[in-house]
Parts: structure tokens; C-alpha cells; sequence
């Protein structure tokens, strides 16, 4: 397995697979990975001869309260990680080496700008923008045929998949299934922040997607899911609701009635100060 660290390093390993008739599958990630990261590069692999995993923590996707700084890093623990799955490149760029010598910014920023006004978008100002930019660049980096993202962030696969169409990148655009913990609970690098209460009472989010399940199936309105949800994390002492959105799982607008197959119950939770998200299409 190799380390990459520059732009031209990187493109020209790229090129040089391409040229060997090999696909190139590619997985974004900002580290401290665990097995949904691993599960999207194993999916990349069935996709792709060969498979780069970006680890860079995109401060441009990060808001001026928000857990830059402390956001959970181990190198060496993802580079084991790497290994034990087979992966073939680790692009690891300092911000430099990304952004240029006057810091962390860009002229040049990537919007989409209807799918990421709401939810995620209307929390956390200039995420997305952040997000597309540095995703945009990582393309033109690594140079992939595949690029695969968990549906755990279901907002950023359909922020990033318009991406992809209006400005033709030329790659595939897979989103893989969200991996949970065995009772439930999402994976997410963040869920190392949260104490054992807020770890028990973190479950809310699971629970409460199972209940807009069986709500929706008994044909409740969109209207009465939602108080059934938010009653369930209200239960929750350590828990406050920042939105629940039940939504068309392509524009992310809200739906009047569940149409089955197309409804995407999405939320975001604090947990104690940890901010939490999952969803799940019914
Ligand atoms: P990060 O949070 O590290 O996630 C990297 C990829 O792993 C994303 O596609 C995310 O959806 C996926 N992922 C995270 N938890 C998952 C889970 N439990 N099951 C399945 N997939 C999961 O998302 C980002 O980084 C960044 O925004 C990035 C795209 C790298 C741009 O900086």
C-alpha cells in the first residue's frame, strides 16, 4: 500500500493505472475509519481493479463552532485499517498541499445550491459548499472511474450526485448501505465523543426511525409521525432534536403523503454536544 501526500503524485499514479487498463475506485473519507468506510472501499473494490482512499479533514466543510479542531484523528490506526482490507493508495494532502500557501480557502467554490439549502444545509452553513469544493477537487486529483459515499449521509449523496451530473465528472456515483453498530446505533467517527448515558440514549435516533416505519406503514400523516418521533427523543434527557425531516429522497422537499419506496425520513440529533444524524427510506 502506498502513501500519497502531493496533487501530482497522486495524478500521476492515477494516470498511470488508467493507462494500465485498471479502474480506479475511490472512497473520500476524513479518517478515524471504521467499518462503514471499510464497507464503501470493499464496494469500491468489487467495482475497480485498484482502490484510493482520501483521509483529509476538510476544514472548509467545518462551521466556526463546529469540532474542527477536535475532530478525532489516528493515522496510524486507519493506515492498518487500509492495509487489512486492500487497499491499494492512501492520499493523505496537508491543507498546503490542498489549498496553496495562503491558507485554507479557494476563489473557486462548488455549490449545489437547491438540494443544499435545508436540514443539514440550514444548520451548518457553508458545509456543503465546503463539501463540493474539496470533493470536486479530490476528483481532479484522484482521477477515479468509481466513487462510492454511505447513504448515512443522505443529504451529501444527493448534494454530490447533482454535483457530479450538472458538472460531468465522469465517474460513477455509488451510494452504499449506512453500517450500524450491533444495537442499532449508525457508525460515526463522532460517536466516540458521547458518554456512556448519552451512547444509551443516542439509540433514540434508531428507535425513532423504527417507529416513523411502523407509523407510516399504519398510514399516519406526515404530521403525526413526526410529533411520534420527536415525543421519543423528547423522552431522552441528554438528547434535543435539531430537525426531522420527511422528505422526496431526490429534491430532499417534504412530502405531503409517504409514498412507499420514494419517503426518506432523515434527522439530526444533539446528544449531550455531540451532534448525531441517520435516516433511513421507507
Ligand atoms: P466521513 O464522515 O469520514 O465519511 C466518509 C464516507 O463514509 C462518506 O461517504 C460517509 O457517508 C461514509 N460513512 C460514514 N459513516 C457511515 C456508515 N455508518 N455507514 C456507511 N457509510 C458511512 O463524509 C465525509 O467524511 C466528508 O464529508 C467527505 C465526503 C470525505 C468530504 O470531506
Amino acid at each position: 500500500m502506498k502513501i500519497i501526500e502531493t496533487v501530482s503524485a497522486m495524478q500521476a499514479w492515477s494516470r498511470a493505472a488508467r493507462a494500465a487498463g485498471q479502474r480506479v475506485g475511490f472512497v473520500p473519507t476524513m479518517g478515524y475509519l471504521h467499518e462503514g468506510h471499510l464497507s464503501l472501499v470493499r464496494e469500491a473494490k468489487r467495482r475497480a481493479e485498484v482502490c484510493v482512499v482520501s483521509i483529509y479533514v476538510n476544514p472548509t466543510q467545518f462551521g466556526p463552532k463546529e469540532d474542527l479542531s477536535k475532530y478525532p484523528r489516528d493515522f496510524d490506526r486507519d493506515r492498518k485499517l487500509c492495509e487489512s482490507v486492500g487497499v491499494d493508495v492512501i492520499f493523505a494532502p496537508t491543507n498546503e498541499e490542498m489549498w496553496g500557501k495562503n491558507g485554507v480557502g479557494s476563489s473557486t467554490w462548488v455549490e449545489a445550491a437547491a438540494v443544499s439549502e435545508r436540514w443539514e444545509g440550514a444548520s451548518r452553513p457553508g458545509h456543503f459548499r465546503g463539501v463540493c469544493t474539496v470533493v470536486a477537487k479530490l476528483f481532479n486529483i484522484v482521477l477515479p472511474d468509481v466513487a462510492c459515499f454511505g447513504q448515512k449521509d443522505a443529504q451529501q449523496c444527493a448534494v454530490l450526485r447533482r454535483m457530479v451530473r450538472d458538472l460531468n465528472f465522469p465517474l460513477e456515483f455509488v451510494v452504499c448501505p449506512t453500517v450500524r453498530e450491533p444495537d442499532g446505533l449508525a457508525m460515526s467517527s463522532r460517536n466516540v465523543y458521547l458518554s456512556p448515558t448519552e451512547r444509551q440514549e443516542a439509540l433514540a435516533l434508531r428507535h425513532s426511525l423504527e417507529l416513523a416505519r411502523r407509523e407510516l406503514a399504519a398510514g399516519r400523516t406526515i404530521d403525526e409521525v413526526s410529533a411520534a418521533m420527536t415525543s421519543l427523543i423528547a423522552g431522552k434527557p441528554s438528547a434535543r432534536v435539531d430537525y426531522i425531516a420527511i422528505v422526496d429522497t431526490e429534491t430532499l422537499l417534504p412530502v405531503k403523503r409517504h409514498e412507499p419506496g420514494r419517503t426518506l425520513v432523515a434527522m439530526a440529533v444533539f446528544v449531550g454536544k455531540t451532534r448525531l444524524i441517520d435516516n433511513e427510506t421507507f
